[in-house]
Parts: C-alpha cells; structure tokens; sequence
C-alpha cells in the first residue's frame, strides 16, 4: 500500500477511536503536586513562556507530529499550524517520507510554514528512511518545513505489527550519530508510544542528539492502530501480535523519569497527555514541554476548529493554574518543587535511581 493512502488510513482509525491504551493513561495518576495554601504569588505574575532549544514559546506546549502526504492531511496540517501560530506553541509535521519520495506531495507539508511563519516546526523522518536516505533527502525534509528541528522516530513495535512494516533497525544508532555531524539543525529522537529507557536514552545522548520526545504509552496505541489495519486486510499473523501487544510500551511519566535519570538532554514528554495539569506534572518529572498528538486531533476532527482552539486555550489555562496553587513562577520553579511520588511509579522511580 502506497505511504500516502496508509497515513490517510491511520487517521480514519484514530478518528473511529478504540485505538488508546487502556491498562495505563500514563502512569501521571500517581504524580502529585504539592497543594500551596500560601503561593505567595499572582495567577497573572505565572509565567507560562519557556525557551525550547533556543526558542521562546508561550508555553511549554507542542502539538505533537502527525500528518501529510495527501489532500485530507494538508487541511489538518493547515488548521494545526494556525493553532500553534494562533498560541505560540511548536508543532510537529508527520513523517515526511512521502513527500521525499513523492516531491508534488511537498506542499502538504509545507502548508505550515505558510500559515506560521514564526512558529518552532519539527520536521520528522523515520528510522528505516534514516538507513536508506542520503544526507541531501534528509535535508530536504527540513527544507520542505524550514524546520527548526528535525525529529526521527523509532517505531520497532509499529514496523513489526504493521502488514507492510519493516522491522530493520540495524544500524540506526550510527546513522543518528553521523546525521548529528552533518545537519545544521537540531535531532530530536522520538517514539510514538512506547517509551524511551534508560539505555536508549544514553546511546541517543552518546550519538550527540540535541532532545529525547519519550511519546510513551498511555495514549494512542500503534500495535492497536496497525493491528485494526491487519484485521481489515486479514493478516491475522499481525492481528494476533497487536492483541497481545497493544499495551507495551513504558508508561510516559516513567519514561521521563527513566530519561532524566540518565540525561539532561531537553525532553518533550508525550503520549497520552490529556491536559494541562498533566504537563505541569510532566514537567515536575523533569520533561521541558509537553506534547499532544490523537486527542487534538480528534477534537479536530470531531468537533472542528474552533473546538480544538477551546481545548488547547483550556490546557494552558491547566498550566498556569498548576503553577500559580504548587507556588511556582515558572517552569524552573516547578521543577524544584516538591512532588510526591505514589504506588508503582515510585517503586520504579527507586529501582532506576530517581528517587
Ligand atoms: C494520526 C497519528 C499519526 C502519527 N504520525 C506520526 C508520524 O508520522 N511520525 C511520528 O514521529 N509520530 C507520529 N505519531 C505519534 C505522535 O507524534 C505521538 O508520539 C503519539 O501519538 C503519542 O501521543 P498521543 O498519545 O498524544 O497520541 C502519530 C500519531 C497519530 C495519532
């Protein structure tokens, strides 16, 4: 099946639902954040701006990577875009694949870069084009974006579920570290919902990488997504493995935990995030910015633009109040502040040496 019809395909299963982990929403229920009866601050001082690799954002907020590569995708590309324009947040674009192999695709990417011309874009490839691309392709997906960053995922569970997939990741590690040396905007080295580790997270490091993206478990589920593609095609090999692992993954907040024990890379914590309170927690743990990826989309896709505007405005507002009742000024102050750790997430925050 050709990229583009596949991506088109995964929105319509996103868009149906079904398709998030269930076991886990990402483990951020056993996170909690001191209540300060005395802030001894204004909720209008909060300062809900921080500065991502270099680059100021109105909050610590992204719209995580998702789409591109066919008619249906440029008008979601366009309407996340005029979002993050409309809040000052970043936003990722999908995998630029088919519009490397396809260059009359380009402008269902680049369509962000028209409506927000100002705004922190990462451009993305993914780890088996990583294998096989030129440095010159790969630039030209930051070309196609004028990216800021340029993000790779690595999808082994997707690759390997996936009817057509190509479970190959031999070599990715060398390939992250020659790219590091050849391109002149920063690597940011994601999953897509399952985890980032400890021990990956320190070769990453190694490779010269400049931010980790956990996208841990706890949202949208790729062994489900796939495995509901295999269902339709009757590849009842792959839909058998999605029904057993349709809830792998490490949850994401231990997966910023498992990230910060190791690294002090930059880290964008994803997966399952669902609101504003949950960034704050996130950004406790020791994440920098939060993303968000299938609920926005959904909210786009369901209830329309002006929905999806309401629902992210709401998230920072979650934010800021997080800040202003734990008695934090800023990010930093939040990350100094005391939490709590409960239940399994601290028994594995002790067995990692977080706590
Ligand atoms: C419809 C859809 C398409 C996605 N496509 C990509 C992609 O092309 N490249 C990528 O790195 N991640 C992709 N992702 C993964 C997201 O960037 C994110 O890491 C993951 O979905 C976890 O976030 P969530 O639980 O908020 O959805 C996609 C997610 C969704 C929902």
């Amino acid at each position: 099946m050709e990229v583009k019809n596949r991506k088109a395909e995964h929105i319509n299963i996103v868009k149906k639902g079904g398709v998030e982990y269930k076991e886990t929403s990402g483990w951020f229920e056993y996170v909690y954040l001191i209540h300060q009866a005395l802030p001894e601050i204004d909720l209008q001082d909060v300062d809900t701006t921080v500065n991502f690799l270099g680059f100021k954002l109105s909050a610590p907020f992204f719209i995580d990577s998702m789409t591109g590569g066919n008619e249906e995708t440029k008008e979601i590309n366009r309407n996340l875009a005029t979002l993050a324009h409309e809040l000052g947040i970043g936003m990722g674009v999908g995998s630029q694949r088919a519009a490397i192999e396809d260059p009359s695709l380009a402008d269902t990417y680049s369509v962000v870069r028209e409506v927000a011309p100002d705004i922190f874009i990462i451009g993305n490839l993914g780890a088996a084009q990583l294998l096989v691309y030129d440095v010159d392709k790969i630039k030209k997906a930051v070309e196609m974006v004028k990216a800021n960053a340029l993000a790779i995922h690595l999808n082994p569970l997707q690759e390997a579920v996936q009817p057509e997939g190509e479970p190959k990741f031999k070599g990715v590690l060398q390939k992250l570290s020659d790219l590091t040396k050849s391109i002149n905007v920063p690597i940011i080295v994601k999953e897509v919902g399952s985890g980032i580790s400890k021990e990956v997270a320190i070769n990453l490091k190694l490779a010269g990488i400049s931010a980790i993206n956990v996208a841990g478990a706890g949202g949208t589920s790729w062994a489900k997504i796939e495995g509901e593609r295999a269902k339709r095609a009757k590849k009842m090999e792959n839909y058998n493995l999605a029904e057993v692992f349709g809830e792998w993954g490490i949850p994401t907040a231990v997966s910023i935990i498992e990230v910060r024990s190791v690294t002090d890379l930059p880290i964008i914590a994803s997966g399952g995030i669902k609101n504003g309170l949950e960034v704050a927690k996130a950004i406790a743990l020791g994440a920098d910015a939060g993303a968000m990826a299938g609920s926005v989309l959904k909210e786009l896709l369901k209830n329309g633009y002006e929905k999806a505007k309401e629902y992210l405005v709401n998230s920072i507002n979650e934010y800021r109040l997080a800040l202003f009742l734990t008695g934090s000024k800023n990010a930093q102050e939040l990350k100094r502040k005391r939490k709590v750790l409960l239940g399994p997430l601290a028994e594995w925050a002790r067995q990692v040496g977080y706590l």
